[in-house]
């Protein structure tokens, strides 16, 4: 069974997704699609970890504004091509949708080029069965100082044409390929398949579920693989640690001003202060999170009704796994998982952790209505 697997410590993660697919639970294109994840992870904490070293090459901006209007950083632009040529290489892509593309892209190379062809364009051709969300670069504002940084990815199967329920301002003038392939990437982070990070730290850890737990992968360098380290991740039922920028406090919904100054003064349920911990990655900020328990959150607030993290590549595949290892993830009203994207790029307020700290906070929410 799906536990017998997790129990072999010293599994790589390529013998890990063999013994998967060997058992069913996951598909071999699945499993080949996790190979080139796993590839890719291993360049990227190549370039992260050596990039002061390089800095007139890997350091800095880009001299690029990207989609969501941010100054990119040269590992942006770099870590994205690894990570998406990685991916279309295996040739079982239908489309990947980035935080660095403007719009989703397909999932195969065409033809010799290595230039992408954008979903909405005619030439778009579906030629795979699985798509690919992903933030190939977490917390950039931080990597020029050496501050740990991460790699967030989901993937979904893509739905069949009948369940294709794009609004009709989406679908207009587009064809069956196109219409599946953006409906499959606009999906509510309930239907993933599967999803994980990559966090570059002191270690480099590798964290995913395929929708029956979560397991962790730290990489051996010496022997370029990674080994399974953390068979089964739960998350505490309630931490002491609350993660957010309290710096934006005044601009936040008044139940999170409140609930946050009740468990930082020993006011909350557990009568004790809480700490804060906040390095501004999201996949540092989680990873610690899932692992010591506690709240992170990036709420709404006056400027941004929806937050500052987008839905499908970084809050519904960290709500994914927060859930499958016994937690929950809220946009203070709703389940983040149940909420389907209209948009690439959409924001959502992100309010996830420990069960019992997440609880504590929706009551401040709940009471407001
Ligand atoms: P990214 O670097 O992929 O654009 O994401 C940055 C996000 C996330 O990693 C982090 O939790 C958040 O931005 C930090 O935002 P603030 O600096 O506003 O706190
Ligand atoms: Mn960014
Ligand atoms: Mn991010
Ligand atoms: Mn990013």
């Amino acid at each position: 069974e799906f536990e017998d697997v997790c129990e072999q410590t010293g599994v790589t993660l390529s013998r890990y997704c063999i013994e998967l697919a060997n058992r069913g639970i996951i598909d071999e294109d699945l499993s080949s699609i996790f190979n080139s994840i796993r590839e890719a992870a291993k360049v990227i904490s190549k370039l992260v970890n050596t990039a002061p070293l390089k800095q007139a090459e890997l350091l800095g901006l880009q001299g690029e504004i990207n989609v969501q209007g941010e100054d990119q950083k040269k590992l942006d632009v770099i870590t994205n091509d690894v990570f998406k040529n990685a991916l279309r290489y295996t040739g079982k892509m239908g489309t990947l949708a980035s935080e660095e593309e403007d719009e989703p892209v397909d999932g195969a190379r065409a033809g010799e080029s290595s230039e992408v062809i954008p979903v909405l364009s005619e030439e778009f051709a579906d030629t795979g069965k699985y798509i690919c969300v992903f933030d190939p670069l977490d917390g950039s504002s931080n990597v020029d100082a050496g501050i740990p940084v991460g790699t967030i990815f989901g993937v979904f199967q893509e739905p069949d044409p009948a369940e294709c329920e794009l609004p009709d301002d989406l679908s207009k003038g587009l064809s069956e390929d196109q219409q599946r392939c953006l409906a499959g990437t606009l999906q509510p982070g309930k239907s993933l398949v599967a999803a994980g990070y990559v966090l570059y730290s002191a270690s480099t850890e590798l964290v995913l579920t395929f929708g029956q737990g979560v397991v962790g992968f730290t990489l051996d360098s010496s022997i370029g693989e990674f080994v399974m380290t953390r068979p089964s991740i739960k998350i505490p039922a309630r931490g002491k640690i609350y993660s957010c920028n309290q710096g934006n406090i005044n601009e936040w919904d008044q139940p999170m001003r409140d609930y946050i100054e009740a468990i930082r003064k020993g006011e909350g349920e557990s009568k004790k202060p809480y700490s804060l911990r906040y390095i501004g990655s999201m996949v540092g900020d989680i990873h610690r999170t899932l692992l010591y328990g506690g709240i992170f959150a990036y709420p709404a607030d006056k400027k941004n009704q929806d937050g500052k993290l987008r839905l499908l590549y970084e809050g519904a595949p960290m709500s994914f796994i927060m859930e499958q290892a016994g937690g929950k993830a809220i946009t203070g009203h709703s389940r983040v998982l149940d909420i389907p994207p209209v948009g690439v790029h959409q924001r959502v307020p992100v309010i996830l952790g420990s069960a019992e700290d997440v609880d504590e906070c929706k009551k401040f929410f709940d009471s407001s209505d």
